[in-house]
């Protein structure tokens, strides 16, 4: 039997990918290895949304290739962003690189591969209109037995000025409702407990079809989809609205959980950055996401050093941190990426100063992700078991407001049971606890 690895690099949406080059693997008969260097193919699927994951990916792609050199008959391909950006210059530096496919052949690759076995063409497929027809007949192989992703879009419109994704995943394409709830029910009937809904920008969820409120209304029926757990991400404060805001508050399975990107707290930042609202407007939408539900869980995204952010600007970035006190923040250096208008921006920041600012956020955002989960102490918290922790003996799981929840194993779990934990110990990134009879 032949064996594949698939190398994963990058957000939700590209590990969502990496189910379907998988699930295609399969269906070619591949199956998959536990070691990359037992594989007769191997799949790279790669990010460039900052240099950082370039540089791993192109050390990554560097080892891969050697393995070559005593393995000739091993097959490489080089799929997702980099591969739609830099594939055509990799694939002509490196003449050991089979396929390269860009972001829109993903439901392509089966017959592409086929191809490719029968008459050993090396080629690439990066026309980024010309690719995906958006459904996918074929299985997924799915990383997590309870915990599945569902893209309901492809693509992105908002070209923020500092982000590439626009450029290397295309114009915004939203699947079918109908295809996304039978997905949903498939996942349930399989046993899957929790779903993610995926999208670069998931309130624009139907916009590209002349529909408004789609998103808003697709929470709604994916709530009877019989999940114990749903949830969606990425929320645009430009887009997000009370409508949706509502559609969560009145489930019974949406997770209140909003991943609600805020980028930067200064208005002129904001508006460089194309973000399309206001630090004011975002407040309100805080303030109306705790109205509705004042246990939800609202977490960012945040950039530091993008050009023209003098300390001013930046402090008014501490200053939304504390006002909204983030129940956890995910925080870049802001990263110049080549064809973006940020990139040649007058007033790029120092590397030095850019790092300097970094540790000021995490420290700033670290005290108070630390006071919420100390607020957590006495607290029992339903948590959905994932798997053994690190540490021996200890088990690990998520709360539906994402927090991670780690206790000593009693018992065996099934992964994505639900286990009542009550906490005893906050820590910055994690609460600690013993489970409690139901
Ligand atoms: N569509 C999502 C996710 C985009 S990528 C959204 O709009 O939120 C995830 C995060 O990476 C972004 O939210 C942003 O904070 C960060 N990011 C994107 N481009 C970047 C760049 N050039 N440098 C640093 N961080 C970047
Ligand atoms: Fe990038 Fe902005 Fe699109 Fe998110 S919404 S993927 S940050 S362009
Ligand atoms: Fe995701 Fe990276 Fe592409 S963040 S969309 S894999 S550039």
């Amino acid at each position: 039997m032949k064996g594949y690895f698939v190398f994963n690099f990058g957000c939700q949406m590209n590990e969502a990918d990496a189910e379907r080059y998988a699930g295609q693997l399969e269906e070619l008969g591949y199956s998959a290895c536990a070691d990359h260097r037992d594989a007769d193919i191997i799949v790279l699927n790669t990010c460039c949304v900052r240099e950082s994951a370039e540089k791993r990916i192109l050390g990554k792609l560097g080892e891969v290739l050697g393995l070559k050199k005593t393995k000739p008959e091993l097959l490489l391909c080089l799929t997702g962003c980099l591969a739609q950006k830099e594939g055509e210059r990799l694939q002509k530096r490196f003449p050991r690189l089979d396929l390269v496919l860009g972001t829109a052949y993903v439901s392509q690759f089966k017959k592409i591969l086929s191809d490719y076995l029968a008459d050993r063409r090396r080629s690439a497929y990066l026309d980024i209109a010309g690719g995906d027809a958006d459904e996918f007949a074929g299985a997924k192989v799915r990383q997590s037995a309870y915990s599945a992703w569902v893209p309901i879009m492809y693509g992105c419109n908002n070209f923020c000025t500092y982000c590439i994704v626009p450029y290397v995943r295309g114009r915004e394409r939203s699947r079918s409702e109908e295809a996304i709830i039978a997905e949903l029910t498939a996942a349930a009937a399989a046993g899957y407990k929790e779903v993610t809904l995926l999208g670069q920008n998931v309130d624009s969820y139907g916009k590209d079809r002349g529909e408004k409120e789609a998103f808003a209304r697709l929470l709604r029926r994916a709530d009877e989809a019989g999940l114990e757990r749903l949830r969606f991400m990425t929320s645009h404060p430009r887009d997000m609205t009370e409508a949706v805001i509502e559609a969560v508050a009145e489930s019974k399975h949406i997770c209140r959980h909003f991943h609600l990107p805020c980028q930067a707290g200064n208005n002129e930042i904001l508006r460089r950055m194309n973000r399309g609202y206001t630090r004011e407007r975002y407040l309100e939408l805080v303030t109306s996401i705790r109205k509705h539900i004042p246990e939800a869980a609202i977490t960012t995204d945040i950039i530091v050093g993008f050009p023209g952010e003098d300390e001013a600007a930046f402090d008014d970035t501490l200053s939304l941190v504390r006002e909204v006190a983030f129940d956890s923040a995910f925080t870049f250096i802001y990263s110049p990426r080549g064809g973006t208008p940020a990139a040649v921006m007058p007033g790029q920041v120092p590397a030095e100063i850019k790092k300097e600012r970094l540790q000021k956020l995490m420290d700033v955002q670290n005290a108070v992700s630390l006071a919420k989960n100390k607020a957590l102490v006495g607290q029992v918290l339903a948590v959905m078991a994932d798997g053994p922790s690190k540490q021996p003996g200890i088990y690990s799981g998520r709360t539906e407001g994402g927090k991670l929840v780690l206790w000593p194993a009693l018992r065996p779990y099934r992964p994505g049971e639900t286990v009542q934990v009550a906490v005893t110990e906050a820590q910055t990134w994690q609460v600690k606890g013993q489970e409690v009879a139901r």
